[in-house]
């Protein structure tokens, strides 16, 4: 029986031959990326969602045949019914796949909770909604993880769709310099960051859930309740919709980021030191503690 059709491939499969597409897939995008190293330590970066569960397991199987040491970092985002779900999830994963698991939160880290701004911004009072604190901060919390860790190299659950938009967004926002700090590739490390790798870049949202959903890999479900502010909502379904119509679409955008990059991508990129963490930033503050200090300024003037 066909569990799955692959419209860009016009291709059915089965089960067995989908989990078989999903993992050689995975491996195929490391070694054509240099993605990872017979002796790295991987730190994998899982949030308890569908992509990165389906990550941690595709990762085991593939690296068990290398030296490679795969560890856990986790953050956790501090939304009520979201986050809280997840530590629980991945302590279960980690204990049966035998990983160290490093954790901390946002809170723990920049005083405030994903929740603590969304009540801000909801009042009027934070010009940004909740999910560009959250991407930062996660960024420089997964970073922080990873070094806590001694890992030589991070593996997000990022997928074609998350890459796609995120050209995009940074297009719609006029941000060159991020856009050509977005790299996948180990190949232009950035000094103070462990390198960020992407294992399932050539893959689809809905291929990475099929996966974990097949294999019937415990996870959080929930969506996050302030998804829906972001302008990356939006534009997941329009790309979503534009991909179904013209299969290949994404990966044109992919190739797009890839040229511009191979081109570019030297040149432009010149960062100093965040004031505060020492981390590389193109400005006095990294953006994480830039939003930081914002919260705090406007907590400290709240009425
Ligand atoms: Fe949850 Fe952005 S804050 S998706």
């Amino acid at each position: 029986m066909y569990v799955y059709f692959k419209r860009d491939a016009g291709r059915f499969f089965t089960r067995k031959e989908f989990l078989d597409f999903v993992e050689k897939k995975t491996l195929k995008t490391i070694q054509k990326y240099n993605m990872l190293r017979y002796d790295d330590k991987i730190a994998v970066a899982v949030s308890g969602g569908k992509d990165s569960i389906a990550l941690l397991y595709v990762l085991d199987k593939i690296e068990r045949a290398f030296r490679t040491e795969l560890v856990i970092i986790h953050v956790d985002e501090g939304i009520k019914g979201y986050s809280d779900l997840s530590p629980e999830i991945i302590a279960n994963h980690a204990k049966k796949l035998g990983f160290k698991l490093y954790q901390t939160s946002f809170r723990e880290l920049f005083g405030y909770s994903i929740d603590d701004v969304a009540e801000l911004y909801l009042k009027g009072l934070v010009e940004w909604e909740p999910c560009s604190f959250c991407g930062e901060w996660r960024r420089w919390a997964l970073n922080y993880l990873a070094n806590k860790a001694g890992a030589t190299v991070m593996a997000t659950a990022h997928t074609l769709d998350d890459f796609a938009q995120t050209v995009i967004i940074n297009i719609m926002r006029n941000s060159l310099p991020r856009l050509l700090r977005f790299s996948f590739s180990r190949e232009r490390p950035i000094p103070g960051f462990v390198p960020r790798v992407y294992p399932f870049l050539e893959l689809y949202e809905k291929e990475t859930a099929l996966y974990t959903h097949l294999r019937d890999l415990e996870h959080n479900d929930e969506p996050c309740p302030y998804a829906e502010y972001s302008m990356r909502w939006d534009l997941r379904m329009f790309l979503y919709e534009q991909e179904e119509k013209h299969p290949g679409l994404l990966f044109n955008i992919l190739r797009f980021h890839q040229n511009l990059l191979d081109k570019a991508g030297e040149r432009l990129i010149k960062l100093g030191k965040c004031i505060v963490c020492g981390y590389p930033t193109p400005q006095r503050l990294c953006r994480a503690h830039f939003l930081q200090r914002y919260v705090d300024s406007i907590v400290k003037n709240e009425p």
